[in-house]
């Protein structure tokens, strides 16, 4: 994958030419912290979607990173939309980036965490039914299961009628899954922002113009502006640029 996505370090410490995973996997890390990293990408112009799937936008460097993204965290959170929309399958790690995690003591794969008001899923869904470790669904404490869903998935509730996001994330901090990767969509980003709880926003922009009519990458209601700082700037042969912004 690494050489049919050659990806260069702009900023800071420019590299001479394309880098190996390994300078990746320490340019983006594990934090040394509880650690909440967004994963987005979007168009030149601030598309989240084309002809409404993120595929259209995610080119081979922004799936490489993707992956490698995958490999460093304990859990992946999703929102149902987005689970739902894009038919999220199990997720899969080749053996060499399960070695990876088993070389530095996690998990041979993250935890799925499924972020839903409704518990409108379908335990069938291929992300449940043939997850290599039992997924976990962030929810409320009124909302209705359909049958099947206990079967393959922890439920996990916070709030009485809508999910607390801060306390459902500090239960999955004392599970043990403390780095955690979010991989959308804009309506769980909305909220997590409002929360104050997001520490990392990763975004590869796409070289492309996808016009009007698409969202943004966040949505919602609207919550104060907060600064993020720049880290890192990768460009890729394809033309994407990939930034890290981060608290810390
Ligand atoms: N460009 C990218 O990187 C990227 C990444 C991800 C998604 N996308 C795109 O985004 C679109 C999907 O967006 P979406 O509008 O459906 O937003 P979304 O955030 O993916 O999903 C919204 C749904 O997720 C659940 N949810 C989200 N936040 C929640 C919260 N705080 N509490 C409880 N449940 C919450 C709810 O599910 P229930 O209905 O089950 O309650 C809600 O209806 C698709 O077009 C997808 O391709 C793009």
């Amino acid at each position: 994958m690494s050489d049919r996505a050659p990806i260069s370090v702009l900023w800071p410490d420019p590299s001479p030419g394309p880098v190996d995973d390994d300078t990746l996997i320490a340019r983006y890390g594990r934090a040394d912290r509880p650690h909440l990293r967004m994963n987005f990408v979007t168009s030149v112009d601030g598309a989240v979607s084309l002809d409404g799937y993120s595929a259209g936008l995610s080119g081979a460097s922004d799936k490489r990173v993707f992956g490698l993204l995958r490999m460093l965290c304990d859990a992946l959170l999703v929102a149902a939309g987005t689970l739902r929309h894009e038919g999220y399958r199990a997720i899969r790690l080749d053996e060499r980036r399960r070695a990876w995690r088993r070389a530095h003591g996690l998990t041979e794969y993250p935890t799925l965490v499924v972020v839903s008001g409704t518990l409108d899923l379908d335990p069938a869904q291929a992300a449940f039914a043939d997850a290599p470790v039992r997924p976990v669904v962030l929810t409320h404490r009124n909302a209705a299961a359909p049958p099947g869903l206990t079967d393959v998935a922890d439920l996990v509730r916070h709030g009485d009628d809508r999910v607390d996001l801060v306390t459902g994330l500090a239960e999955l901090r004392r599970r043990g899954l403390g780095q955690l990767l979010c991989e959308g969509g804009p309506h769980l980003f909305g909220a997590l922002t409002a929360a104050d709880l997001v520490d990392e926003v990763c975004l590869s922009i796409a070289p492309l113009l996808a016009g009007a009519g698409p969202g943004r990458i966040t949505a919602g209601a609207p919550s104060p502006a907060r600064g993020l700082p720049l880290r890192h700037v990768l460009r890729a042969d394809d033309g994407t640029l990939l930034l890290r912004h981060a608290r810390h």
